[in-house]
């Protein structure tokens, strides 16, 4: 199988045609053209043809992809993936699944599950909403992460926040009953609208006994972020919702 790194320019949010232009999605996320370290290059080229899966439109089917059946959690968004990684070696029984656009955090990631012989991670460098949409069957997740998710603080980028109600309409749908979507952010603002959009969703109930933020999950390793959050003094509010 071929190498399939994706070019950073198919992933911009920019585009020199005005239609297409008029017509893009807004997107939560703008790919930086950041350096691939020579390790994350030879990650690309050696280790994702194991554990990559490949861009496209089909749906995918997680017991021939893992050779299993097994729980499955999707992380969105995993950076560097170093909190994906801990949880899957913690948790050998489940199955892992990683979105992240920024391919160098995917390389990282792959270098990764190479060190700790992780067999149940496997890795979407692409869009985590189309990825939804398009390639993932309804009620086939049982573990939503969205940890630290870009604030977009400035009013005007508010529309680029991934948590919007469409998007979680579409991740409840992802989740089997039962199943839990659980997010943290370190900007309170963030925090807040989670929980206003999350709380207005019909499919998903408050985890939260007083109908707002949980304690800190044992499950959830500490992410590049939120130590980043911690060193700037920020705090850190964690949510969780089951899906009825
Ligand atoms: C602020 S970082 C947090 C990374 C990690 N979760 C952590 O806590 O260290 C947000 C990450 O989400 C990724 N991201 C944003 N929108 C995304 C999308 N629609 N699909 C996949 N990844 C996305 C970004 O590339 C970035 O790595």
């Amino acid at each position: 199988m071929s190498p399939a790194k994706p070019d950073s320019a198919a992933l911009t949010t920019a585009s020199a045609d005005p239609e297409a232009l008029r017509h893009r999605p807004i997107r939560s996320f703008v790919v930086r053209a950041g350096r691939m370290t020579g390790a994350q290059e030879r990650a690309w080229r050696e280790l994702w043809p194991v554990l990559g899966i490949e861009n496209g439109d089909g749906m995918l089917d997680f017991s021939r992809i893992f050779g299993r059946q097994a729980p499955l959690v999707l992380e969105i968004g995993f950076g560097n993936g170093e909190s994906l990684v801990a949880l899957a070696a913690a948790h050998p029984a489940h199955d892992h699944l990683g979105l992240e656009v920024h391919p160098p955090g995917v390389g990282h990631l792959l270098l990764r599950c190479d060190t700790e012989r992780l067999q149940n991670v496997r890795v979407i460098c692409d869009d985590a909403v189309q990825v939804l949409q398009r390639r993932v069957p309804d009620a086939s997740l049982d573990q939503v992460l969205l940890y630290f998710p870009d604030p977009w603080p400035k009013k005007r980028h508010h529309k680029r926040r991934i948590v919007q109600p469409e998007f979680i309409a579409l991740v409840a749908r992802k989740l089997k009953s039962g199943g839990t979507l659980r997010m943290a952010s370190d900007w309170q603002p963030y925090a807040e609208h989670m929980l206003a959009t999350v709380g207005s969703c019909d499919l998903l109930r408050n985890e939260s006994a007083t109908d707002d933020y949980v304690a800190r999950p044992d499950s959830r390793p500490p992410t590049r972020f939120e130590c980043r959050g911690q060193r700037l003094g920020h705090g850190v509010w964690d949510l969780a919702f089951r899906r009825i």
